[in-house]
């Protein structure tokens, strides 16, 4: 962790298959949130955002970094991954379109809404893949101006 003129930044680490870890850093960046004075629905649209990202990582590619930049303007979430990449991004982006295994499915994942749901939660949202080599997606909120409540 690093803190400096009013931003805050971490990194989490992401590994593919590890179901059991699933989840935990959009806890940990929830409750950083929390210690803020930044609006539940922020907060609550941030983790959706994280969540989404973080289970995409663990199911789709080898590993990944999670960066979290809190400042006083915005929440800013760059997740990095090594692994399989996407063909086509616009298909991917698509409700209800995913490759889940069948094991994934039953796990209850395989809806083929993450990505979908992380781009209408984000203020702003880039996606970027290179085939065999991985994601990278950066997911913005901004603090003024974004509809709190
Ligand atoms: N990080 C990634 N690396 C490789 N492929 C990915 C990655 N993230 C998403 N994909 C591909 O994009 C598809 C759509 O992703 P999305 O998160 O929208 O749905 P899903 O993960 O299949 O289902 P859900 O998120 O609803 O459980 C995935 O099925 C997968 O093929
Ligand atoms: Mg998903």
């Amino acid at each position: 962790m690093t803190e400096k003129e009013n931003v805050l930044t971490r990194e989490f680490e992401i590994k593919g298959k590890d179901f059991s870890r699933a989840g935990n850093i959009s806890s940990k960046i929830k409750e950083i949130l929390q210690e803020t004075g930044i609006s539940n629905s922020i907060i609550r649209r941030a983790a959706i955002a994280t969540y989404e990202a973080e289970l995409n990582v663990v199911m789709y590619a080898n590993k990944g970094i999670l960066y979290f930049t809190l400042d006083p303007d915005s929440i800013r979430l760059k997740i990095d991954d090594e692994g399989r990449g996407i063909k086509d991004i616009s298909l991917a982006m698509k409700e209800g379109y995913s490759t889940a295994t069948e094991e994934y499915r039953e796990m209850g994942f395989g809806a083929g809404m993450g990505l979908p749901n992380i781009k209408k939660n984000a203020d702003k949202f880039k996606i970027s893949s290179i085939l065999g080599k991985g994601t990278t997606l950066e997911i913005f909120f901004f603090l003024n101006n974004s509809g709190a409540s």
